[in-house]
């Protein structure tokens, strides 16, 4: 019968492991994609993105804002979260209901049951930039995982394992993936490859953004 098999373009697919506790929902973000590329350059006018030190003096390649009760910063004193943004002195932009309500589906797609971000880091990757294998570990609670979606231009994903010397498996993250990540996976080590410099995609031009939700406390 014509068209039957157009029925299984809407079903959400499987979600692929990467790992124990750790999930890759392709597409997830799709339908609220062009929603949240919109919110995000609205709280960017509040609070612009910025290439942040690192405790070691290098500044990151990545341009980074957050929105939320508590805001991810670096400097020359370190790596924490701070209620205001360094740049503004004012509080970082509203949550907004859209971040959140995505969030707290996709934690609950991977069985994280409850998810409360504090936090939504905001990442900016354009042509060389990349975020090299961390942990994200400031966090004082543990328990709860970390979110992270893609916008805009693909990019190659590392997830690792414990140990930073962990060889890691890549996966090619594209607009509107989620990766959900917590449990025996929480503290592995992940981060992105240098964005190509073809890198290109209708709604972000040679962008990629990433949102990463975390609860703090
Ligand atoms: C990060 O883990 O800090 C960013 C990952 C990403 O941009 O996908
Ligand atoms: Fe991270």
């Amino acid at each position: 019968m014509a068209g039957t098999l157009d029925l299984f373009d809407d079903l959400p697919q499987e979600p692929e492991r990467l790992a124990e506790g750790a999930w890759l929902l392709r597409g997830f973000a799709l339908c609220d994609a062009a929603m949240l590329i919109d919110e995000i350059h609205r709280i960017a006018n509040s609070s612009p993105f910025r290439h942040q030190v690192t405790p070691g003096g290098h500044s990151m390649s990545a341009a980074m804002t957050n929105c939320g009760g508590l805001g991810w910063v670096t400097d020359l004193q370190g790596y924490r979260y701070s209620v205001a943004d360094p740049l503004t002195e004012h509080s970082w932009p509203e949550m907004p209901e859209t971040f959140l309500q995505l969030a707290q589906r996709a934690a609950q797609a991977a069985e994280y049951h409850g998810f409360l971000p504090q936090s939504c880091l905001i990442n900016r990757y354009e042509t060389g930039a990349r975020m090299s294998l961390h942990q994200d570990r400031d966090e004082q609670d543990l328990r709860a995982p970390i979110v992270s979606v893609s916008l805009g231009a693909p990019i190659s994903f590392m997830f690792g394992g414990p140990k930073r010397a962990d060889k890691p498996d890549r996966w090619k993250l594209e607009h509107g993936d989620v990766v959900v990540w917590g449990g025996a996976s929480r503290l592995f080590y992940h981060g992105v490859a240098p964005l190509g410099k073809k890198a290109d995609h209708p709604l972000t031009g040679a962008a990629r953004y990433n949102l990463t939700f975390r609860k703090v406390y």
